[in-house]
């Protein structure tokens, strides 16, 4: 929304949150999320045509487009838990636009929503009784968390989805134009509703499919001495196969893989194709197995115990430039590095002690003494047994090695679950050194 209002000074961007505090940080310069950039963007269209308010209902009456762009999490309860969309702020969003009413709008669909979500909202807000029209929209948001800025100012595509009637191609038009500003017109793709909810869901599925099959060969290339990223690098200069998304890891994570996933299979099953949902299975599968091998991979290496071991673990987020930690691989590692009488001492140069403790369940009693949160590199490293990288943190690549190697218990280990450092110059320092998909 603070791209748009950067962009189309005529348009006029109120962003509405119920939560009083959540609006009063966006109003201030510590916003409530970590994204390079966004602040400067936030700075320059704040308070002219960028507003936050937690007044709700008056600015959704006066609105002429609304954007949905609630959270649509994996739902814990009930038919369907574990798996299928939970979609209840979403009906809420839609249950208020129709109380609110103000006049003919256009809806937007900027959550991820399973295929024919549309039809609900439609249908809640046709039943409302009141005289005003409503088009509704799907507009899938395909950002990537830490490089966002750069992917609104610059999209691959922008996805507009609408009904074929006369109404819903006007109001597809308006979107386009809204996006047109700044975005090339043969990058705006059009589609009926149904195409563009299902793209969403498609397109991350088939980005996290990449990196569990890069995932899978990696567990090969430790057995047969091949190397993942030298096959990577070979398979990636077919054109026709690319080489983005083909960096081999601890595992996926973030909150958009896992969760789409196990909603296109659910889907899926819902519609009667077991075999379709199985496929798509695999690749939620291949990350799990890919996060305990690791693990194993340590043990094996550590006389196959870690019990009492000091670990240096360095990163905590999903990826680089975010202090999102959510479904990252280290909450699994640590849990199983922990079950394993692991001692942990972390870092992450943006993710907090206390994010960290809760997502690892900590409470007095369960392994909480055995977690040290550090803010300094050197200091979790110190006699340490072991370092495990899962984050790829820039400021990683450029450690003092040599000094870390003398300050570590020997002999010392270092698994690099991102394949970002050198481990032949490693092993020159003396450390047992070991990455993915590398004998
Ligand atoms: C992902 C998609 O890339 C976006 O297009 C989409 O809009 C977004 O989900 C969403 O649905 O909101 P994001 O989760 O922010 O974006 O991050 P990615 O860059 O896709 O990375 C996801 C995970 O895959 C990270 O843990 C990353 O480290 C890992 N990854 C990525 C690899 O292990 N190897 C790779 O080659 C690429």
């Amino acid at each position: 929304m603070a791209m748009i209002a950067n962009k189309c000074s005529d348009a006029t961007v109120t962003v509405v949150d119920l939560n009083e505090n959540r609006i009063a940080d966006w109003n201030s310069d510590k916003l409530p999320v970590y994204e390079p950039g966004l602040l400067e963007i936030v700075q320059s269209s704040r308070g002219k045509n960028l507003f936050f308010s937690s007044d709700v209902k008056k600015n959704v009456r006066d609105a002429e487009v609304i954007f949905i762009s609630v959270n649509t999490p994996t739902k814990e309860y009930g038919s369907g838990a574990g798996q299928a969309a939970d979609l209840r702020y979403v009906e809420s969003c839609a249950r208020m636009i129709a109380e609110v009413g103000g006049g003919n709008k256009i809806v937007v669909e900027k959550s991820t929503v399973p295929v024919r979500t549309a039809q609900m909202v439609e249908e809640i807000l046709s039943a409302s009784g009141n005289e005003f029209t409503y088009q509704i929209i799907s507009n899938p948001e395909f950002l990537a968390e830490g490089t966002a800025m750069a992917d609104l100012e610059n999209p691959d595509r922008v996805l507009i989805g609408g009904e074929s009637t006369p109404e819903g191609q006007d109001a597809v038009q308006k979107i386009v134009n809204l996006y047109a500003t700044w975005v090339d017109l043969e990058k705006i793709i059009t589609t009926n509703l149904w195409s563009s909810e299902l793209s969403k869901l498609t397109a991350n599925a088939f980005l996290a499919q990449r990196i569990s099959s890069i995932n899978a060969i990696s567990a090969l290339c430790e057995e047969t001495g091949a190397n993942v990223d030298e096959v990577a690098r070979a398979i990636g200069s077919d054109s026709r196969i690319g080489h983005k998304f083909l960096k081999s890891s601890v595992g996926f994570g973030g909150s958009c893989f896992q969760k789409d996933i196990l909603n296109l299979s659910y889907l899926c099953r819902h519609f009667g194709l077991p075999e379709v949902a199985h496929y798509w299975d695999q690749v939620v599968i291949m990350n799990d197995f890919q996060k305990e091998r690791f693990v194993q991979r340590i043990l094996n290496k550590m006389f196959n115990t870690v019990s009492g071991k000091k670990i240096a673990v360095l990163g905590y987020a999903f990826k680089k430039d975010t202090n999102d930690y959510r479904e990252s691989p280290a909450i699994a590692v640590c849990k199983r590095l922990l079950e394993e009488k692991a001692l942990i001492r972390l870092y992450d140069p943006q993710v907090s002690e206390g994010a960290i403790r809760e997502s690892l369940q900590m409470e007095e009693g369960n392994h909480f003494d055995s977690f040290t949160f550090y803010d300094s590199i050197e200091d979790a490293c110190h006699e340490s047994n072991a370092i495990a990288l899962l984050t790829e943190w820039e400021e990683f690549k450029d450690l003092d090695f040599q000094r870390i190697y003398q300050s570590m218990k020997k002999p010392a280990y270092i698994f690099d679950g991102r394949n970002l450092l050198n481990l032949r110059e490693l092993e020159k320092i003396g450390f047992r050194a070991f990455g993915i998909g590398k004998a």
